[in-house]
């Protein structure tokens, strides 16, 4: 062997070598993704303790709005109240939830907190679980789901309220005080509510889903009454702003459509009958979902939330048998990019409806309600493109990425605990500066004072709350990122449970690096 063949011996070692480096590295690196893959897809990660702590901040304010006898009451100032609800009926309407800080129990938004709370216990409950929060999050969804079972007791008959609005806010009282009386509201075949039916619906399917390991029977329950409620729902079509109109003086519903599909995703989550998905893919999504266009997730419009919940089944679940169908659900998860993009700042086609400290603000009555609920439906998605390993999706040509999307929930839920213009948290009893003043009745009166049902020297006093709405997440900012911290200024100091449902979902989603169940059941 001569000079020249050693050497190129050695120069073919030094390439074996370098191959070989380069195949180990190339193993170890997908080992490793795969690991990484592996660990986020199954267990969380390490824990954020700020977001740790405001979730089960937030959590609190469902203990806070509370009707009926109370078990394990951990809010000092709190007590039963509303314990004759539903007698006129002969029907236990006790238990539930206060709307907002009047002691109404208004059935539209109370059933959509509990779709809400049930979809972040759905997705995020081994998140909640890892700070100890989820029998706190699913025993307060079965104070609601008790409810509105007790409130559907005949296939055709849904209570959708207890206590009148004017009755009511003639008064400013604790609700244990309450001896006002509270007159039933109810839908039927002759006065339907397509929209407070079907959203109960969707409720008692999705409820039944985080129930079906831990009490079967409660599941089976919730889902006998959730199919029930939808053909009841479908069959006699109507909204109950038509037939009780007195209701658009405060939750006025501006269409049931958008509930019906709400109701049949659930329904087909719940239950694996292929009928609810035909039911949404095909005539009644080309004509109730809005496909291509964008849309505002809230109590009233629940397309958005359906464009996300069904797009999991595009991400997790194998074809479907017939080609609509298919067709269809693709037009969802479309529809769930187009909303997507138009969160991210950055994307071309991004909404302009933010206030100059970043924040999404849609509307000046609890403006928060907006951000918090598209910040949960954000990561949820980012979660959903993240467990299926799915790199990016596109707005306009231009690529995003599940961190896009997750970053965007951070700096909305980031701006809301305290990073904004007025370094105001709007999460009561997080952070050191939250409103004084928040416009809630049991939080503004006294445990011992006895007001009767005139105590409006507590709602125009100018103190703080004697109480604290720990949990409370107040309406929030005007667009100009200011606040007015005043109990009579309703529009931005007045919380309510849906928005807290939702902060609990995007707080959830934020204790841990993320990541989503493939399946729920
Ligand atoms: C059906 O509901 C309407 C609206 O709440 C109510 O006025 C009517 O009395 C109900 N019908 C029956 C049979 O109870
Ligand atoms: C309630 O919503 C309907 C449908 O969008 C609308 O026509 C009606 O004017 C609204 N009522 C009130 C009081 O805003
Ligand atoms: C912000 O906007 C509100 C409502 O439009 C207005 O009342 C308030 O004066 C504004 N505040 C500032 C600091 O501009």
């Amino acid at each position: 062997m001569g000079k020249g063949s050693r050497s190129k011996g050695c120069c073919g070692w030094i390439i074996v070598i370098c191959i070989a480096a380069l195949v180990v590295t190339a193993v170890v690196l997908y080992l490793k993704s795969k690991q990484h893959h592996h660990s986020s897809a199954t267990k969380p990660g390490s824990i954020d303790k700020n977001y740790a702590q405001a979730l089960s901040i937030s959590m609190q304010f469902f203990d806070v709005q509370k009707s009926g006898k109370l078990k394990n009451n951990k809010i000092a100032w709190r007590g039963d109240s509303a314990l004759s609800d539903g007698k006129g009926a002969n029907l236990d309407l006790s238990k539930g939830m206060y709307d907002a800080g009047d002691h109404m129990k208004f059935g539209f938004p109370m059933a959509f907190s509990a779709t809400v709370l049930s979809w972040a216990i759905l997705e995020y409950g081994d998140q909640m679980a890892s700070i100890k929060e989820l029998d706190h999050a699913q025993e307060s969804l079965k104070w609601i789901t008790d409810y509105l079972v007790n409130a559907h007791p005949s296939k055709n008959v849904l209570y959708v309220q207890v206590g009148d609005p004017v009755i009511d806010h003639k008064c400013w009282e604790r609700p244990e005080d309450m001896t006002e009386n509270r007159p039933l509201t109810q839908v039927n075949k002759t006065s339907p509510g397509t929209e407070v039916a079907a959203e109960t619906a969707a409720a008692l399917a999705a409820a039944s889903l985080v129930f079906k390991s831990s009490d079967s029977s409660y599941s089976d329950l919730l889902l006998k009454h959730s199919r029930q409620l939808f053909t009841f729902a479908d069959t006699y079509r109507g909204s109950y702003s038509k037939s009780i109109p007195e209701v658009q003086s405060y939750y006025n519903s501006t269409g049931y459509e958008d509930e019906l599909l709400w109701a049949a995703a659930w329904l087909f989550h719940a239950t694996g009958d292929g009928s609810y998905m035909t039911y949404v893919t095909t005539e009644n999504g080309k004509a109730f979902a809005d496909w291509g266009r964008p849309t505002w997730f809230s109590w009233d419009d629940k397309r958005a939330g359906t464009q996300v919940l069904l797009s999991r089944t595009s991400f997790f679940n194998t074809k479907l048998s017939s080609k609509a169908e298919n067709v269809g659900l693709q037009k969802y998860k479309e529809t769930a990019d187009a909303i997507m993009c138009g969160l991210l700042p950055k994307s071309p086609t991004a909404t302009t409806s933010r206030t100059s400290g970043g924040l999404v603000w849609i509307d000046e009555w609890s403006a928060l309600q907006h951000p918090i609920s598209a910040s949960f439906l954000a990561l949820v998605y980012s979660d959903y493109l993240l467990t299926s390993q799915t790199k990016s999706f596109t707005c306009n040509g231009e690529s995003f990425t599940t961190h896009d999307l997750r970053n965007f929930a951070i700096e909305q839920a980031d701006y809301i605990l305290g990073k904004n213009p007025m370094k105001l948290s709007y999460l009561i009893g997080y952070g050191s500066k939250y409103p004084t003043q928040v416009h809630h009745r049991g939080a503004s009166i006294p445990k011992d004072a006895n007001t009767g049902c005139k105590g409006f020297e507590w709602l125009n006093s100018d103190a703080p709350n004697p109480n604290v709405a720990v949990g409370a997440v107040v309406g929030g900012p005007f667009k100009n990122d200011s606040y007015i911290d005043r109990r009579t200024n309703i529009m931005q100091a007045e919380p309510s449970t849906y928005t807290s449902s939702a902060m609990v979902g995007l707080l959830s989603g934020l204790v841990t690096t993320s990541s989503v169940p493939r399946t729920f059941s």
